[in-house]
């Protein structure tokens, strides 16, 4: 059975109310907006390709922002659009792992 995504990507977009850390207070939520439309823009998005969805937490807090792409099951953190940009050209139209970004 083939995957339905060949790349399905899940980012953290948790806000934590404690005031502990959390991915949503390190601009989780716009990396992953950005994301979505690079990744619909350049048409790489749908069955047998990428999806981007939104993710409550992923329990590792204090490593975030962060986002995990299945099924390499491959995690990464970001600062900037650069970064993503650098993860769907590397990673996701390549298959290369972006080391520096990997957690
Ligand atoms: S808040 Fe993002 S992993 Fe918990």
């Amino acid at each position: 059975m083939t995957n339905y995504f060949e790349h399905h990507v899940f980012f953290c977009l948790n806000q934590r109310a404690d005031g502990a850390a959390c991915c949503a207070d390190k601009g989780a939520e716009a990396a992953f907006d950005y994301m979505k439309s690079r990744v619909k823009k350049l048409k790489l998005s749908g069955q047998g390709k990428v999806r981007i969805n939104r993710a409550g937490c992923l329990d590792r807090c204090g490593e975030g922002p962060l986002l995990v792409i299945y099924p390499q099951a491959i995690w990464y953190t970001f600062v900037d659009n650069d970064d993503i940009d650098e993860i769907i050209e590397s990673h996701i139209m390549n298959g290369k792992v972006v080391e520096r970004l990997a957690i």
